[in-house]
Parts: structure tokens; sequence; C-alpha cells
């Protein structure tokens, strides 16, 4: 390996060791020859034990203040709770290091565009890992939305339903729980980042119904974008049935997920073979009929999930981190998020 090569090496710091970071940062980061794991914080002694274990032990500190006074990483990924992200990511940059951020990047759009201001002023990088953007179910959309058999599409409709009754800190309030900040702030970002445009306004409802806890496990958000497109997400914590996750509706037809087969079903017609109808003149529905009678020519195609991959996120931050690309998740979508977000909640209040 030559030195140039080795210099690109990212020094990199995780910031909380649980199930985010310890079942996907840290194995990710430990496998890409490309990151080096310089660090870990974690105020729980058990954890940092067990990661004394398993790395280095001198790489293991229990408060930020110490790690820094040992080390400057390149980038820190912060995995803690989110209640402590803005702090966290505010420190990084003026120790001068670059972050990845979990989801969402603050608890509101006020501590968002705290963050966005420091990270211009110390000149650093910054990008939030959200998941959703690099599956197979999302590169499938953007192919159907691209192909274009379906029309003017008007609806893209996401839902998530199961049923848990949260204990942990994310169903608490006061630790910024909720399925808002939570799957919403997955799902509204992948729904915008599907979309590809600003959103114009939001009705939304929040519920509290399964969880111990005090933030809602409910979230109905009905999003209109800038481009006209409604953007419906269900996430229900609270439900006995399975829904169907995903419903694309277009000018010419309809996507629908089909999760137990791993298929997406498109029913589409081609306006160009549609019959010549005229509007019926007189208040006097002709033939006291319902609809035109005609006959919609159909056709069908089923479209395999498996045609599709997941991308690889750390590459993604590889590409941004160490190399010249442009974001991922470009910084102004993940302040789109925060704005829906926030604006979710003053609706629904
Ligand atoms: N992108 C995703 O798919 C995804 C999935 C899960 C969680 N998350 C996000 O990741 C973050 C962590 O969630 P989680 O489910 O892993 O939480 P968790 O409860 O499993 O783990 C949090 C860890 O952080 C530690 N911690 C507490 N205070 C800390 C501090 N001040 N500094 C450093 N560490 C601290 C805790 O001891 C614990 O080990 C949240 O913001 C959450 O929204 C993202």
């Amino acid at each position: 390996m030559t030195s140039s090569i080795k210099a690109q090496v990212l020094k990199t710091a995780v910031l909380g060791l649980g199930r985010i970071a310890w079942y996907f940062h840290v194995p990710q980061i430990i496998s890409h020859p490309r990151f080096e794991l310089a660090a870990v914080v974690e105020p729980l002694p058990e954890r940092l034990r067990e990661a004394a274990e398993k790395f280095r032990p001198g790489a293991c500190f229990a408060t930020c203040e110490e790690m820094y006074a040992k080390l400057k990483p390149d980038l820190v990924v912060v995995a803690s709770p989110t209640s402590f992200h803005r702090q966290q990511v505010l420190q990084a940059f003026e120790m001068g290091c670059d972050v990845f951020c979990d989801k969402p990047l603050t608890l509101s759009l006020g501590e968002t565009d705290e963050i966005v201001e420091a990270m211009h002023r110390y000149g650093r990088k910054l990008m939030v890992y959200q998941p959703h953007r690099v599956t197979a179910e999302a590169s499938a959309i953007k192919h159907i939305l691209s192909v274009g058999l379906l029309g003017k599409i008007y609806l893209i409709r996401h839902s998530v339903a199961s049923f848990n009754r949260r204990s942990d800190w994310q169903a608490f309030r006061k630790n910024g729980g909720g399925m808002l900040n939570n799957y919403g702030a997955h799902f509204i970002d992948q729904l915008l980042y599907l979309n590809q445009s600003k959103f114009r306004k939001i009705c939304c409802e929040l519920r509290t119904v399964a969880t111990l806890g005090d933030a809602e496990d409910v979230v109905k958000a009905v999003i209109t974008a800038e481009n006209g497109v409604i953007l419906d997400l269900d996430i229900n914590m609270a439900a006995a049935h399975e829904v169907s996750p995903w419903y694309i509706a277009g000018s010419c037809g309809s996507a629908v997920f089909d999760s137990e087969r791993q298929e997406w079903n498109l029913r589409y017609f081609d306006p160009a073979e549609l019959a010549r109808i005229n509007p019926q003149e007189g208040l006097a529905a002709a033939n006291r009929t319902y609809g035109s009678g005609e006959t919609i020519p159909w056709k069908t195609k089923v479209i395999a999930n498996k045609d599709f991959s997941d991308i690889d996120f750390y590459e993604k931050c590889l590409e941004y981190f160490s190399g010249g690309c442009p974001p991922f998740v470009p910084v102004d979508e993940t302040r789109e998020v925060m704005r829906a977000i926030d604006e979710c909640r003053r609706n629904a209040e």
C-alpha cells in the first residue's frame, strides 16, 4: 500500500455503543480497509469493558473530553441518544473533526440550523446516516418512477405497521423519543429523496397508543410536495395487522409492493389506447348508468425487488469524507427533513 493511500485511512471515533453502533457502525468500520476504529466513547462501564476486550483498550473512553485529550479523529460517528447529538456534533467540529451522525440529526430545526452554521464556520463536513435511501426497495421505486409507465405521479404512500409496547428511552418525549423523530426521520427523508422536491405543506396527527412511554407511537402525515405529489406516511406501532407498505399512484396506473413475494405489481394503461369519450351534456346521466362503460386496456408488469440491491453506505461515507465527492445525503436535505418534522409536530398540536 502506498503512503498516499495509507494517508486516506479515516481515523474514526464512535460515540455511544448501543444498538446501531454495536451492530452496524462498529462492524462496518472494523471491516473496511479505509476506516480505522481509533476510539469509542461510552458512559456505561460494562460496555466500555466489553469494547476494551474487543478493541485496543487504550482506545476506549467514558467521555468525549477524555478522548479528545488523547487523540483527534478524522471522523466522529455520533450514535448516542438523540438528545446528545447537538452538543457532540458541535464539539467534534470545534475539535477539527468531520461528523457522520445518526438520524435524526437533532431534536429540532433550531438545533439543526445551529449545527449547519457551525459546519460552515469551522469548514467541516457533515452527513446523516439515512439507510432507507440505499435499500433495494428505494432503488426499485426510483426505477418505477423513472420508467414513466404510471404516468404523472400524484401519490406515494408508505405505511409501516406493527405492535410494539415500547419501553426504552425512545418511548419518552424528554429524550427526544417518539415515532416521528424515530421512523419519521427515516421515512420523511426517504419520501422527500424519492420525490426529489421540497415540501409545501403538511397535515399531521400524532397519537400515543400502545407505548409504555409518553411519546407518540402512531404518526399520520400527509405531506404535499412543491411538485404537487402527495406523500402519505403512516407509522403505526399499535397495529394488529400488517399493511401493504407501498402504494404509488400516477395518472396512468399504480404500483403496489407485495412484501411476502418481494415483488412490485404494476397495473397501468397506455393513454394512446384509451377510447375517445365525449363529456355528456345536461343534468341527467345517460341511460341511468354510472361511469362511461369503457374497458380500460390494463397492462400488468411484475418487478422483482431482488433485481435491485442495497447500496453500501460506508462507501458513500468514504466518497464524501475521504474523496472529493458531494455528500450522498446533503445537509440541506437533512435540514428539509428537520423542517418537516418540526412542521408535523406544529400541525399535530
Ligand atoms: N439509522 C438507523 O437505522 C438507526 C437505528 C437505530 C438508532 N438510530 C439512532 O441512533 C442513535 C442511538 O440509538 P440506539 O438505538 O443505538 O440507542 P441505544 O439505546 O441502543 O444506545 C445508546 C448508547 O449510547 C450510550 N450513551 C448514553 N449517553 C451517551 C453519551 N453522552 N455519549 C456517548 N454515548 C452515550 C448508551 O449508554 C448506549 O450504549 C439515536 O439517535 C437513534 O435515533 C438510528
